[in-house]
């Protein structure tokens, strides 16, 4: 049996192989952390950016969407903090010449201690079977508790050092637990600094003088900045939300993990507009809703938690992330914040504008409450590859890779494949394309047998084959072939439209988010 590294190992090699990622300038090697989509991958995001636009703006009537642009005032970026606080703490091996994250050393370090906690949990749960009981033995037995205690203390401290800034506690505590670089194996660490995480260019011509500017790392501050044009134009009353889907960029550190960490990545932000202390009902409003928007795409409720947050960023009274069990562990795909009044106050302050809200109900002005929403589209696309992505073990000793991606997100909805390459087959095949193509992406496949092309559509996601034989030329049916199942029906096609639509409509989901 695989190993999930191994598991996830062919996974990205199968985005590769498939058209869904290839690696940016691949033929010059490529560049690190930076990644292009292919032809299969473009219509799996679009699907997922859909998913969420619609979600945002067609499903909220309080709710409009923007499209800011990337380059932004510079005064922006000091205003939001970036400039003076968007740094991660960096470590440096001495041996390896390698570079990490402080924090991510640590925060491994703290999952390893759970490794060992479950693994004793699992080893007792066979032992004793049925009646075992986990949390009774976890709260009894002395080896359990000696790595819970362990786990704790690191915790406590991590979390006291974070929010203390304290970045000779972080080198400490590395050199306490006695981690080690995983090129060199040795504890040859550097002080822990801080690096600032933004991209910088030049705007103008030198002659000119030019101003340097920032790549934005983050899409809210085009919201933010927006603010007023929006509320003022639109007629926007509180509380309601501005949306925005745009690309974003940081020089991370340690870029790893495939499209986890890039350095150039794509946002679905969310701006919610509230009045003052009315923050933590929406806070929590939107952390169900957005959870359940997960949930809606069906790759399992268990594989998603929430994660408070120990250290809340500069802006935040209230944090939490959505993570998604990836082959690595739980890790974050949406980040939900109550960012006080925080980035409205500060551009008030910086632009010298007054930026507030006259709330009729309450007579009265005010610097509106923000809750945020927010998501990458490619750490959304990598929890939705590696949730899908299975290799099956079949009757007869056969296998097959298949992508159980959710219908609604699946690139093609439907393959249309001629049995064979003649008797009027193919004309069959392209007229039934003809009249779904209007509603579903369809690809047309007439090479190879038809056991391999229902191979190639397994490969990428397709829910729907139909096969149009000699005998469809008479009765007008189709063989219908699911993905999963695998299963044959045989289906008139004037049913295909209906039978397609029932399972790749996205207003199925939504209706489930509104219910
Ligand atoms: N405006 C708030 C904000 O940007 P964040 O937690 O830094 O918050 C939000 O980022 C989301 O953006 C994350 O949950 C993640 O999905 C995505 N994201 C952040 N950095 C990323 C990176 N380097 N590569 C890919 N996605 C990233």
């Amino acid at each position: 049996m695989a190993t999930q590294e191994e598991v996830f190992k062919k996974m990205v090699s199968h985005c590769k192989e498939y058209g869904f990622v290839f690696p940016s300038s691949d033929i010059y090697d490529g560049l690190a952390a930076v990644y292009d989509y292919g032809q299969m991958g473009v219509e799996l995001k679009n699907n997922i950016k859909k998913y969420w636009w619609d979600s945002m703006v067609l499903l909220h009537e309080n709710i409009v969407g923007i499209d800011a642009a990337i380059f932004m005032h510079p005064t922006t970026w000091k205003a939001s903090g970036h400039v003076d606080a968007f740094n991660d703490p960096l470590i440096d091996n001495r041996d390896s010449k390698k570079r990490y994250r402080a924090d991510v050393l640590i925060e491994e370090q703290i999952a390893k201690y759970d490794e060992k906690i479950n693994k004793e949990v699992e080893k007792a749960a066979k032992k004793f079977g049925e009646s075992f009981d986990a949390e009774l033995f976890k709260s009894t037995n002395p080896r359990v508790q000696e790595h819970i205690q362990k786990r704790e203390a690191l915790h406590t401290r991590f979390a006291k050092a974070l929010n203390d800034n304290n970045l000779d506690e972080l080198k400490q505590i590395i050199l306490d637990e006695g981690i080690v670089c995983p090129i060199s194996g040795t504890k040859n660490w550097t002080d822990v600094r801080q690096f600032n995480l933004m991209f910088t260019t030049e705007m103008g011509s030198t002659a000119d003088g030019s101003t340097k500017i920032y790549l934005r790392p983050e899409t809210a501050q085009g919201i933010f900045v927006n603010y007023l044009n929006v509320q003022k134009t639109g007629r926007m009353r509180i509380p309601f939300g501005i949306a925005q889907i745009g690309k974003a960029f940081r020089n991370e550190i340690v870029a790893r993990q495939f499209i986890f960490r890039m350095r150039e990545f794509e946002q679905m932000e969310m701006q919610f507009f509230v009045r003052p202390g009315s923050e933590m009902e929406w806070f929590k409003h939107w952390k169900e809703f957005r959870l359940k928007w997960h949930k809606a795409l069906g790759l399992g409720d268990e594989k998603y938690r929430f994660h408070d947050h120990e250290k809340l960023a500069h802006y935040a009274n209230a944090a939490t992330d959505i993570e998604f069990e990836m082959p690595f562990g739980f890790k974050e795909v949406e980040g939900i914040h109550s960012r006080t009044n925080f980035d409205l106050s500060q551009h008030a302050k910086y632009s010298g504008k007054k930026i507030e809200y006259f709330d009729p109900e309450l007579n009265e002005s005010y610097t509106p409450y923000v809750i945020e929403t927010s998501i990458g589209v490619d750490r959304m696309f990598l929890s939705i590859m590696c949730g899908s992505y299975k290799e099956e073990q079949l009757e007869g000793g056969d296998s097959r890779v298949v992508l159980q991606l959710p219908p609604v997100l699946a690139p093609v909805k439907a393959a249309i494949l001629p049995l064979v390459k003649k008797d009027g087959l193919p004309e069959k095949a392209r007229e039934i394309m003809n009249s779904l193509k209007f509603d579903f992406k369809c690809v047309y496949d007439e090479k190879d047998s038809i056991g391999k092309r229902y191979r190639r559509q397994d490969a990428v996601g397709t829910p729907f084959c139909i096969t149009v034989d000699h005998d469809t030329l008479n009765d007008n049916c189709v063989t219908v072939r699911y993905r999963d199942s695998m299963k044959q029906d045989r289906v008139k096609i004037d049913d295909l439209h209906a039978l397609i639509d029932a399972q790749v409509n996205m207003k199925n989901l939504f209706r489930k988010l509104i219910d």
